[in-house]
């Protein structure tokens, strides 16, 4: 099979680096890729926002299947496009992808299908949001409805920070996708990540991932993409698992199906785990970045057949093995991410840190020539099996330290709640 992964993260480059093990490939490209995933594939120069020039890539290198990575292209309807083309592809169809790109979308079917989510109110104008706001008081969750790069969430310890960012919203700060706001319930737990495939009508369970999406050690600072994270998540027991497949996963899967709009990709759902059970905050349409990264240094089965079955619809009768190990990635950063920072740093030392245990993915980074350059917030994901948390996050220190990056930052602590929970 010949297979095309859309994207340049650590993400699509865990997602590579798996799927290149599979006897099932003859030939992986990965369009536009990074400075490291030209190890594992085929990096091809393409803007992914123009869907014309991605199906035109596919017709030129004859590929069989398309991954998509990114939640930007799902929501932009990249599946769609590539599939009316004739080609298969793992990515939500558009209809579907509004689990991602709409807040309001997602609300609906949780109401629809009685899933146990935040209490909200959906808004679109100023003066409503703000009567909403001073009747149910402080803290509250101020959303922005569409994507806005993980930046349009405000959780507002107070009514004025609350206030501030119900007239951010509506005087544009995230443009279209604020022109609609969801106000919810402030949620009490611990969060964790469950990745669900769906092929339309059948799923396939896969894991849980802890992401620690603060900047800085002890979660303060600003909120990121994703600073590390660990797989499987112990916080979810067996009970609140099979309570989330069947209160949370299975309404979606019905709910959307009954719609007409099945959902075919993986589902990735946020919860909180609350007093009165598990919640979900959100979903996501597409892998988490950095949680992919975990899951794939800690998945047994081949990856390639199970997003096919997806695309195909016919996951029925698939299975998954897992190492009966943890795995723990440790973000590298340019200094400023999640603000604005620098570009072509030149980073050292990465080739000695792949071990049978330790592999960093790379995410903003560029060759030049034989120099390895930091191009973007999120550069090098440092990520180790271990037989603990503990050891997991050890090993992935030592390969941090190897790295010489005078310009990059990582936090110290990832894993601290599972560490903290198992002394
Ligand atoms: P979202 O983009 O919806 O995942 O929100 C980003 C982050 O804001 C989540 O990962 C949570 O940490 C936090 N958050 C969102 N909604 C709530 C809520 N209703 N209660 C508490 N925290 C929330
Ligand atoms: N790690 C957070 C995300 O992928 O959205």
């Amino acid at each position: 099979m010949r297979v095309l992964v859309i994207g340049s993260g650590g993400r699509e480059h865990a997602l590579a680096w798996k799927i290149a093990q599979s006897p099932l490939l003859t030939k992986l490209f990965i369009a536009p890729g990074n400075g490291g995933t030209g190890s594992v594939a085929e990096n091809l120069a393409v803007d992914v926002t123009d869907h014309a020039a991605v199906v035109a890539l596919c017709r030129q290198h004859q590929i069989d299947f398309v991954v998509v990575g990114p939640d930007a292209q799902v929501v932009a309807g990249l599946g769609d496009d590539v599939r009316a083309a004739g080609f298969t592809c793992f990515c939500p169809s558009k209809a579907a992808g509004q689990l991602e790109g709409s807040k309001g979308f997602t609300k609906a079917l949780c109401d629809e299908m009685d899933i146990p989510t935040a209490a909200y109110g959906r808004f679109n104008n100023e003066a409503s949001a703000l009567a909403y706001l001073y009747t149910q008081g402080a803290p509250i969750v101020i959303k922005a409805d569409g994507l806005a790069a993980g930046k349009g969430v405000t959780v507002a310890m107070t009514v004025e920070e609350a206030e501030e960012a119900i007239i951010d919203c509506f005087s544009g700060a995230f443009g279209e996708s604020g022109a609609e706001v969801v106000i919810e319930e402030f949620m009490e737990g611990e969060e964790v990540s469950l990745f669900v495939l769906c092929d339309g009508s059948n799923i396939l369970p896969l894991t849980t991932a802890q992401d620690h999406k603060r900047a800085f050690d002890g979660d303060t600072g600003p909120n990121t993409g994703g600073m590390g994270a660990y797989s499987p998540a112990p916080v979810m027991t067996r009970d609140i698992y099979d309570e989330t497949i069947d209160r949370v996963i299975w309404p979606t899967v019905r709910g959307l199906a009954a719609r007409g709009t099945p959902y075919q990709g993986v589902l990735y759902a946020g919860l909180m785990l609350t007093e009165d059970g598990p919640k979900l905050v959100e979903y996501n349409a597409r892998f988490g970045d950095p949680e992919t990264q975990v899951m794939m240094m800690r998945m047994q089965s081949d990856l390639l057949p199970l997003l096919h079955a997806v695309a195909t619809g016919t996951l029925a009768g698939h299975d998954v093995a897992w190492k009966d190990q943890f795995a723990l990635t440790v973000i590298l950063a340019t200094e400023g991410y999640p603000g604005s920072y620098g570009k072509g740093s030149v980073i050292t030392g990465v080739q000695a840190v792949n071990a049978e245990h330790t592999h960093v993915f790379h995410a903003g980074t560029r060759r030049d020539g034989d120099k390895l350059l930091a191009w973007g917030g999120r550069v090098l994901n440092v990520t180790a099996l271990g037989d603990s948390v503990r050891e997991a996050q050890q090993r992935a220190y030592a390969g941090v330290d190897a790295i010489d990056w005078p310009e990059g930052f990582c936090r110290r602590d990832i894993g601290w709640r599972e560490i903290a929970r198992s002394r």
